[in-house]
């Protein structure tokens, strides 16, 4: 069987990592500011990590939701600590695009109504209605495309407050940073308006958090630093280090009923022991503090490189924008530099390294970002 050939390849495979780096069969070093798509949070193979999960796999990896699990439990009391949401309550699910999908089931039982207002550029998933939420017609298939969802333009309260008036809709979804677009940051002036404005409206404010949080910008979750409190929170990627886990976060006035949301492999044994290994390495390490760090310092450098246009983000969620194409200057930086990075659009290049990394390793890839412009 060949496999569905969906996904651009590099010819380089990770055999196996170390902290910020992987290497090859061969021992090839690649310093790893990609984090596997904001995945690896806490580095890759952390000891405590690899501890954690090895345990619990050894001893039980899997059984259904219809058992107590306290393993959810500690989890969940972990992650309302670690984020400010203890009065909050917790569904776990396996990624980005479930959570998406149940914190907007969860805004339409709650409010009877059925439109979704999302943002130009918007991403937040391939299922159903997160692809349906997300600005890009190229990946939404005729099936998904729906009257239910309509679009604004980032920033722009006036025209959220006239779709919110007439009535249809029951949640506004934004993603904490714009990551997919190419790391556009709402105005916290725009969040702080937008949860008024959902509040005033009685819709449901969700933000998406699946990129941008789990201390990635320097607070838990990006929209923190306006200073608001969503109904709905989701998040996935960095939460359980590369385990496929995903997590909504839901405001104390959702009232649960049984069988509302449901998934059989969602809050497995396995994958609380790996979300509550990163939750453990997070408060052990000080990780959020260091992206907060590391991020400002990295951004400060970047601003200071002629050659880019524009430097965007927050923490360790950085664009920048640079003159041809961002692709290209990609592959040169992984083929001659060995350093992996992400793109967004044609001439981003997006770094999403794991919490962990340090002064030197954004030294290094300063050092050689700069070479490479000045080539
Ligand atoms: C903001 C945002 N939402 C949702 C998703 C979808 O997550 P997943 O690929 O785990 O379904 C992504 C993935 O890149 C994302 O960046």
């Amino acid at each position: 069987m060949k496999l569905f050939d969906v996904y651009s390849l590099y010819d380089i495979e990770p055999v196996y990592g170390k902290g910020n780096y992987v290497y090859t069969e061969d021992g090839t070093e690649y310093l790893d500011l990609y984090g596997g798509h904001a995945v690896i949070s806490v580095g890759h193979a952390h000891p405590h990590y690899v501890k954690a999960v090895s345990e619990q796999v050894a001893k039980l990896g899997f059984y259904s939701n219809s058992v107590e699990n306290s393993l959810q439990e500690k989890f969940a009391e972990m992650l309302g600590k670690a984020s400010g949401y203890e009065d909050y309550s917790l569904f776990l699910c396996n990624s980005g695009a479930e959570a998406n999908e149940n914190a907007i089931k969860l805004a339409s039982f709650h409010s009877g109504k059925a439109k979704v207002l999302a943002f130009e550029k918007a991403f937040h998933g391939r299922t159903s209605g997160a692809v349906a939420a997300t600005d890009n017609p190229k990946i939404v298939a005729p099936f998904n495309r729906t009257e239910n969802v309509e679009f604004a333009p980032l920033n722009d309260i006036e025209a959220v407050k006239a779709k919110l008036a007439t009535g249809e809709f029951c949640a506004v979804l934004i993603e904490g940073i714009q990551g997919v677009a190419g790391i556009y940051c709402p105005d916290d002036t725009f969040l702080q308006q937008l949860s008024e404005v959902t509040k005033e409206y009685g819709v449901s404010l969700i933000l998406d958090e699946i990129q941008s949080g789990y201390g990635r910008t320097g607070d838990f979750f990006a929209h923190q630093h306006a200073g608001i409190r969503p109904d709905i929170i989701t998040s996935a990627k960095g939460i359980a280090n590369g385990f496929p886990m995903g997590a909504v976060l839901v405001a104390p006035h959702f009232e649960a009923k049984k069988g509302m949301l449901g998934t059989t492999f969602g809050g497995n044994h396995l994958a609380c022991a790996a979300g509550i290994a990163v939750l453990e390495i997070f408060e052990h390490e000080n990780l959020v503090e260091n992206a907060r760090e590391i991020g400002a310092y990295l951004i400060e450098e970047l601003q200071k490189i002629p050659q880019l246009k524009e430097v965007r983000g927050r923490g360790l969620m950085i664009g920048m924008e640079i003159e041809g194409s961002a692709s290209e200057l990609r592959l040169k930086l992984l083929k001659e530099y060995h350093i992996f990075t992400g793109g967004a659009g044609a001439t981003t290049v997006r770094l999403l390294p794991a919490l962990t990394v340090t002064r030197k390793e954004a030294d290094k890839f300063l050092a050689a970002f700069k070479e490479l412009l000045n080539k």
